[in-house]
This record gives structure tokens, sequence and C-alpha cells, in this order.
């Protein structure tokens, strides 16, 4: 509230991700999901941060913003069929994706998706034996906020374990480096609140009262522009011209900048990927 006690008037958020189905180009960004969740080293960094929670057979587990459905496959692999895994996500057309593609996973474990935000959860405390959060908390308002809902809901001795990028960390081969950082930065800057999530997600289960907090520092890498990455360049570029970071000439001078670096066979991109697990007090 201002001084006048007028509500204060809040930033636009140009996060697509903070409300997915009010998005134009839905489609694609559900498609950029399953696209990432087939990319091999990101499926090797997911499925590492699972066996560091751990999840085991038998775990009823909660996942906070499911998406399309990717980590609930996951997930079902590991809990097996004594176990449950339950997905929420505030968005209603991505949840109707993830029913279809969670179809055959949902014979192998009691699988359930619904509605909810990740800052009210609609379960009873101490309900599951762990809650996770891949890559979501970087989109939300209220971090903390979601960080205690999933604490509340587990049960203790349970873990809470959250996994998230971090855009300070991004490296990347271009003959111009100048302005490879002034699209990178200056595009995560203008999305996210706090585009070095990852690094502060330690700090944030501490300030929720976790105990024994332990991090997994996991690294993206890619020397081939896999498709995902591709598209996450492209994306990157139109949204600096978007943004007015650059115009559209010297965006498409970076796209082919980058071209030129696959051509030559020396693409490398690293994106650090921060994954860390809380246990909930007795
Ligand atoms: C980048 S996607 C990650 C999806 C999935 N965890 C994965 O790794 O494939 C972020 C997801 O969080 C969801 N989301 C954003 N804010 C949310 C909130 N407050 N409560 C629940 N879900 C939320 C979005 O709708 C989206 O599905």
């Amino acid at each position: 509230m201002t001084a006048r006690g007028h509500p204060r008037p809040t930033r636009r958020h140009l996060d697509p991700w903070r409300d997915a189905d009010a998005q134009t180009n839905l489609e694609q960004m559900a498609a950029g999901l399953e696209a990432r969740g087939r990319t091999p080293a990101q499926a090797r960094l997911r499925r590492r941060f699972l066996r560091f929670v751990p999840v085991r057979a038998g775990d009823h587990v909660l996942e906070v913003g499911c998406g399309t459905g990717v980590v609930v496959r996951d997930l079902v692999a590991l809990v097996g069929r004594r176990g449950e895994v339950v997905g929420i996500d505030s968005s209603r057309l991505l949840l109707d994706r993830a029913r279809r593609l969670c179809r055959e996973a949902a014979g192998r474990a009691r699988v359930a998706l619904r509605v909810g935000d990740g800052a009210r959860l609609p379960f009873a405390a101490s309900r599951f034996d762990a809650a996770l959060a891949i890559t979501v908390l970087l989109h939300v308002a209220d971090p903390l906020r979601v960080v205690r809902e999933m604490a509340r809901v587990t049960r203790p001795g349970g873990h809470v374990g959250v996994q998230d990028q971090d855009f300070g960390v991004v490296a990347l081969t271009h003959p111009d480096h100048e302005l490879t950082d002034r699209i990178m930065h200056g595009v995560a800057a203008h999305i996210y609140p706090e585009p070095h999530s990852g690094r502060r997600l330690p700090g944030l289960l501490r300030a929720a009262g976790l105990d024994d907090v332990r991090l997994l520092t996991d690294v993206y890498q890619d020397t081939t522009l896999e498709p995902w990455t591709k598209t996450f360049l492209e994306r990157r570029a139109e949204r600096a011209v978007s943004f007015a970071i650059v115009n559209g000439t010297t965006a498409a001078r970076w796209l082919d900048g980058l071209t030129e670096v696959v051509a030559q066979g020396a693409f490398v991109l690293t994106l650090n990927y921060y994954g860390a697990v809380g246990t909930k007090p007795a």
C-alpha cells in the first residue's frame, strides 16, 4: 500500500507461465515443455534431482506446477503401484494435455491431476511423503508462500524439493559477447522478478522452516543445438525485440551468429540448475 492507503500499482508481469491459460501460444508452450522433457540432458538432470530428494517406491508425492506432466511420468516410474502421484497446476488447459499424456502412466500408479494454486494447496496437512516443484518457483509471485504450503502438506520427516534454472549463469558461445549478454540478461530481467531464483532456493527452504537443507547443482549442457535449446534462443531473440532491448535487424544478426557457431561445430550452451531439498521437522 502507498502512504495514502492506495494499493501499489503492480508491475504487469511478462512471464507467460504466470497465467498460461491467457496466452495465445499455449499450444507452443505445451510443446516446449514436452520437448524439454524429451531432451536427454534435461531428462538426466531432472531424474538425478528426483533421486537426490529421494523419491522412493510406495511414496505419496505432490508435484506443484506439473504442466503437461513430464515430471509426473518420471514420478510414476519411481513410486510404482503402491505409490501415488498428485499433480496440481494453475492452468486448466495444460492439465487437459497432462491428462492425455499421462493416461498410460496412470495405469502404473495412482495418479490425480487437479487445478490448484501452489500458494493455497487444496490438501490436508501432512498428506504427502514429498512435495516437489520443478522449474515453477521462478514463475510465482510469492515463492516463500508456495514453499510454506508445500511444507504444510508434507508429513514430518518428509521432503520438500524444489529445482530451478538460474538465468544469471548461462554460458553461450557467440562471436558477439556484449550483444549476447544484453539479450540473455536483458530478457531474463524483464520477465522474472528474480532471474537468479536457482541459487536462492536453499535460503528459501530454510526461511520456510525446513531442516537439513541440501543442494544439488547441475548443469544443462548442449553442444549440438538441441531443438529445445534452439526454440529457447529464438524466443529470447523475439522477446529482446518486443522489449525494445534490440531491434529486429540486430536480433536476426545475433541468431545468424549462433548459426555460424553451430556450423563451425563450436556451439556450447550451459545453464545451471539448482535443486534444493529440506526435511520437515518432527
Ligand atoms: C515451466 S512450467 C514447469 C512444468 C513442469 N514442472 C515441468 O518441469 O515440465 C511451470 C508451470 O507452473 C505452473 N504454475 C505457475 N504458477 C503457478 C501457481 N501459482 N500454482 C500452480 N502452478 C503454477 C504453470 O502453469 C506451468 O505449468
